[in-house]
């Protein structure tokens, strides 16, 4: 009998053995892989301490000097835009005696800490310390307490982080991802809207249902719905190298605006491009829609077991900018995007709920569910039995 209750041995892979069955026998994660606060904990270190992670677009750093402070799973971060433009991330804590060293956002031309006022260059260099000449008198080097620096790469004009400092390089990490995605020249897009919308469920949920297309006539049935979709491509992780699972949902136009509302121009690409949504998940934190006249990019900030904030960032070409009525036209589809963000959300936040039932026994999957399979077990490939407990 599957056990009642998170188990003592919750990492005893003879628990998952169901999960790795071909998708037309297996059975779902148990409920507790996303209410657990164990298994949450496996997942920042194994998962979101080793992978890239998306923090956002680089233009909420626009000049030198931007910076903006915000956590990551538990890391306080500040990021901030050097002289040189070069765009750093740091732990935000000094590293004398540990304290945060600033909050919020907005410009500066050097980083002090408030508690001792050690200062440091942009790039993380320190080089005041008042009232430490006896300390140097006695061999203290500024140059060995510079900030604690974290990986920070750009792909397609958004910010990535790692803070494994022996991952490989982000392009690694995403294979042929920027290939595939080269045609929306995503690196030239404008970031017109950065939006954030909480939710009370398990980060793992929104990625599962991003890849899930058996929901979309049942959850947003008077939304994506009313659009007709032809096919679904799915990844073959044979062909497409890389750290991202991913669908093209095939379809005419555009579901950022429903018929009858006006769009914004498409971008200039050929024809195999413009019939509907590729749609990326890529690992460990972001998922990202390819349409046929911008591109999106949600950041998916877990916060706990139960808890999760989702942040899209909205990109549209230059030349979508400059239409007379771009106003109108943005207000139209944040607005659209909005009502299906929540029908997602609200779908995620019932099924963590009826997750959280101690007696939950797993379930099933549907032969075109085999993304929503494929991602769970890539979740198991990192949290169970991989390596010494
Ligand atoms: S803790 Fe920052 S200067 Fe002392
Ligand atoms: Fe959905």
């Amino acid at each position: 009998m599957f056990p009642i209750f998170e188990p003592s041995d919750l990492f005893n892979p003879e628990y998952y053995t169901g999960v790795r069955q071909a998708p037309e026998h297996a059975v779902t994660l148990p409920g507790w892989c996303y209410t657990s606060p164990r298994f949450y904990e496996r997942e920042r270190e194994r998962i979101f301490f080793r992978y890239w992670n998306c923090i956002g677009h680089q233009s909420r750093v626009p000049v030198a000097g931007s910076y903006f402070t915000q956590e990551f799973v538990g890391v306080p971060l500040i990021v901030v835009r050097g002289e040189d433009m070069k765009i750093r991330a740091f732990v935000n804590s000094c590293p004398h005696r540990g304290s945060e060293i600033i909050d919020g956002s907005g410009t500066c031309t050097r980083l002090v800490c408030p508690y001792h006022n050690w200062a440091f260059h942009l790039d993380g260099e320190l080089y005041a310390t008042p009232m430490w000449e006896e300390a140097e008198a006695q061999g203290f080097k500024k140059s060995a307490h510079g900030l604690q620096q974290v990986k920070l790469e750009l792909w397609a004009g958004l910010m990535w982080i790692n803070f494994n400092p022996d991952s490989p390089s982000l392009l690694d990490h995403l294979g042929d991802l920027p290939e595939r995605t080269a045609p929306w020249q995503p690196e030239s897009l404008v970031c017109v809207a950065r939006t954030e919308y909480p939710m009370e469920a398990n980060w793992k949920l929104y990625l599962e249902n991003f890849s899930d297309g058996l929901h979309v006539p049942f959850v947003h049935k008077t939304t994506l719905n009313r659009k007709y979709v032809s096919r679904r491509d799915f990844h073959d992780p044979t062909v497409n190298i890389g750290n991202y699972l991913m669908h093209y949902t095939r379809f005419e136009g555009t579901r950022g605006v429903s018929d009858g509302q006006k769009g914004f121009p498409e971008i200039d690409m050929a024809p195999e491009h413009k019939t509907g949504s590729f749609l990326p998940n890529i690992h460990a934190n972001a998922s990202m829609g390819f349409n046929i006249d911008s591109v999106s990019a949600t950041e998916i900030h877990p916060l706990g077991p139960g808890r999760s904030l989702l942040v899209t960032s909205f990109m549209v070409p230059k030349s979508a900018i400059a239409i007379p009525d771009f106003d109108e036209i943005l207000a139209t589809y944040l607005g659209n995007s909005k009502v299906v963000r929540d029908e997602d959300v609200r779908a995620c936040e019932r099924q963590q709920r009826g997750l959280s039932s101690p007696i939950h026994v797993p379930g099933c999957f549907h032969p075109k569910d085999r993304l929503v399979h494929d991602y769970k077990n890539w979740i198991l490939d990192h949290v169970i039995g991989n390596e010494a407990d």
